[in-house]
């Protein structure tokens, strides 16, 4: 189901890819000296890593996965986009930051790769591109290990109301809840400073509301450890925002009161049988 949207994005993602490898918000000068592309949430949230084998789903060219390998954890990243790929791989191999690669949509991955993890993560901007949260649950918890444990950090799904054309305020726009039919956008540009148009200029994303998130993680037998929410994001969404020197963007004059950002952790039970991600 929706195979001919996600080829559309795949496509997309083959074309940022170049793009955000150059942009200033991907900073990859600063990564390669030695700067961690994640946020004080997740570190804190996620804590201590050492020693741990961890899969990243949806990793794009990398900069998470192989943070999360500086702070020792045996990494392993998934994305569907051959570019994202094929530079994550340039990159680890440059900077000598183990890590190991895979080209796979993440609904494909149990049929190519049988290995189980301590860790799975996911991370910003991820949840949106998947049409189907059931199935995609089904895949976290089939790449656990008995007792392993499950992080999702990204965009709360309530931040996608806010209307950034109303530059002086908070105004909602749209749906939250929706028909499960994907919104299609078109734009030459991606969310970073641009240096180029895009070939492929559209993408589909799907608003998934908080309680399916919860949900397909639960019936795909996992079990919550908690759910946050939070005022902090990790972008600009709003002309009020402003980036904190942490790197969390927030909204200038004091709170915004709505929810930004989500993070999430379930573990796999030790007596769990694997849920089968067949379709
Ligand atoms: C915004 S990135 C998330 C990673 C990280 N937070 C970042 O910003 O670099 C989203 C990634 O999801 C990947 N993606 C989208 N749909 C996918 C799918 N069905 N299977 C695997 N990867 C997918 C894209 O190729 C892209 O690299």
């Amino acid at each position: 189901m929706y195979e001919d949207e996600m080829d559309t994005n795949r496509r997309w993602w083959d074309g940022a890819t170049p793009v955000h490898y150059r942009s200033r918000s991907y900073d990859v000068d600063g990564f390669r000296r030695g700067a961690s592309s994640l946020l004080p949430l997740e570190l804190k949230e996620l804590g201590d890593v050492g020693g741990k084998r961890l899969l990243h789903l949806q990793c794009h060219f990398g900069l998470d996965t192989m943070s999360w390998a500086r702070r020792g954890a045996i990494v392993t990243g998934v994305d569907f986009s051959p570019e994202a790929i094929a530079t994550a791989r340039r990159l680890s191999e440059e900077l000598s930051i183990p890590a190991r690669f895979i080209e796979s949509n993440v609904y494909d991955l149990p049929e190519m790769h049988d290995e189980r993890y301590d860790i799975v993560y996911t991370g910003y901007g991820a949840l949106c591109w998947l049409p189907d949260l059931a199935r995609w649950a089904k895949v976290v918890s089939r790449s656990l290990r008995p007792g392993g444990t499950f992080y999702v950090v990204d965009s709360h799904p309530f931040s996608d109301l806010i209307d950034e054309n109303v530059a002086d305020r908070i105004e909602l726009k749209g749906r939250y809840i929706t028909d499960g039919r994907p919104e299609k956008w078109v734009s030459p540009d991606t969310y970073t400073d641009s240096d180029r148009p895009l070939e492929e200029q559209t993408t589909y994303a799907w608003r998934h509301t908080l309680s399916e998130i919860v949900g397909s993680l639960l019936s795909a037998g996992l079990r919550l450890d908690f759910l946050h929410e939070s005022e902090m994001g990790y972008f600009n969404m709003h002309p009020l925002m402003e980036k904190r020197d942490d790197g969390h963007w927030v909204f200038r004059e004091g709170t915004c009161g709505l929810p930004l950002t989500f993070s999430l952790m379930a573990h796999l039970p030790d007596h769990c049988q694997t849920v089968s991600s067949s379709r």
